[in-house]
């Protein structure tokens, strides 16, 4: 019996190399398998006399024992390994970072601005009452904004005072339901909310997104006014950008402007490299209106005008975000596209 010499052999193979899960399988086969080195020891007892059989048949047991907790140790020891094994050498796992929507950085980036200046960030509704968006604000009934051709009114039962729901087309259907929130003055309003309107081209979707600026206080004027849209046109367009107000004409303001804003390609002036610049035409771009709240709306906000005063801006946030990266995106729909080439530029 060569128990003795299948041992050693068994005991160089352990230790010769280190040995790999795959040369364990093998070595199971070659002394524990079917045809393997134990089950012929095994095989060669029955030729033996039964007193040999008595002294090896222990022995090729204990051979058997030996060699079967051998390799599962060795096995726990691989298993151990592999699991607390770390190679830094190894490339990482790559993934794709997501980002925002380049919308949704700038209504961020605009609410920090003006939370600075103590003004507080609200988003008025979606859907709302036409008196909050047109009655409220001085608009008469007759006025073309209440035409279906301009807004989206919501098929609902009218209510008698409130009128007809619709979805808000500006973010100024806000500015007297704060009045009403706060009950009194300071006032300090940051709207940013989606607005909507039946327009789809180049230059229009059906929703888009307003930020309104709304101050009432004892003693406001318009130099208030101008103040703030300087320190919000340096804060995100950049120092050397200037503004100016243009008259205008809205129903919920008196006086009314435009709001402009000098080019940043012609610095102002409308000429760039000799000819006119092709991003102004004039030297100035188009922010907004804005203008002081009209005594009808504050009365609507029941805030006393003989003892307060306003005034209030609507800004559209897609136009300022174009306007700042100086993008002459041809096709703003792009925005709201779900396209990913444009979406992922920023
Ligand atoms: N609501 C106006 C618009 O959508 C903008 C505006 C806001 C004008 C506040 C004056 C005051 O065009």
């Amino acid at each position: 019996m060569d128990i003795e010499k299948y041992k050693q052999r068994f005991d160089q193979t352990i230790k010769s190399k280190g040995l790999s899960k795959s040369d364990l399988e093998e070595l199971k086969i070659e002394y524990l398998g079917r045809k393997g080195i134990i089950r012929q020891l095994f095989s060669t007892l029955a030729e033996l006399s039964s007193l040999d059989k008595k002294k090896y048949g222990p022995k090729i047991n204990e051979f058997k024992n030996y060699v079967q907790n051998t390799i599962a140790d060795i096995e726990s020891k691989l298993e151990q390994n592999s699991k607390t094994f770390f190679d830094p050498t190894l490339p990482k796992l790559s993934f794709k970072k997501g980002s925002l929507h380049p919308i949704t950085y700038a209504v961020e980036e605009i609410s920090s601005i003006f939370s600075k200046i103590g003004f507080v960030r609200m988003s008025y509704n979606e859907v709302e009452w036409e008196y909050f968006s047109f009655s409220a604000l001085n608009i008469p009934p007759d006025h073309p904004a209440r035409d279906d051709v301009e807004t989206f009114f919501i098929d609902y039962p009218k209510d008698k005072k409130l009128g007809h729901l619709l979805l808000s087309p500006h973010t100024s259907s806000g500015q007297v339901q704060e009045m009403l929130r706060l009950k009194q003055p300071p006032i300090r309003m940051i709207n940013i909310a989606k607005c909507y309107r039946p327009n789809w081209d180049t230059t229009h979707t059906p929703m888009f997104h307003q930020f309104e600026g709304l101050c009432i206080d004892k003693g406001i004027n318009i130099t208030h006014l101008k103040g703030t849209i300087e320190y919000f046109v340096k804060h995100y367009f950049g120092q050397n950008r200037k503004i100016r107000l243009r008259p205008y004409d809205f129903r919920f303001t008196e006086p009314s402007f435009e709001i402009d804003i000098s080019c940043a390609v012609c610095s102002g002036s409308g000429v760039y490299n000799g000819s006119n610049c092709r991003v102004c035409k004039s030297g100035w771009l188009e922010l907004g209106g804005s203008g002081m709240v009209h005594p009808f709306v504050l009365r609507s906000g029941k805030i006393d005008p003989d003892v307060y005063s306003g005034w209030a801006f609507g800004f559209g946030v897609e136009r300022v975000f174009l306007m700042r990266e100086g993008l002459q995106v041809d096709d703003l729909r792009v925005f709201y596209s779900g396209d990913l080439r444009f979406l992922s530029e920023f």
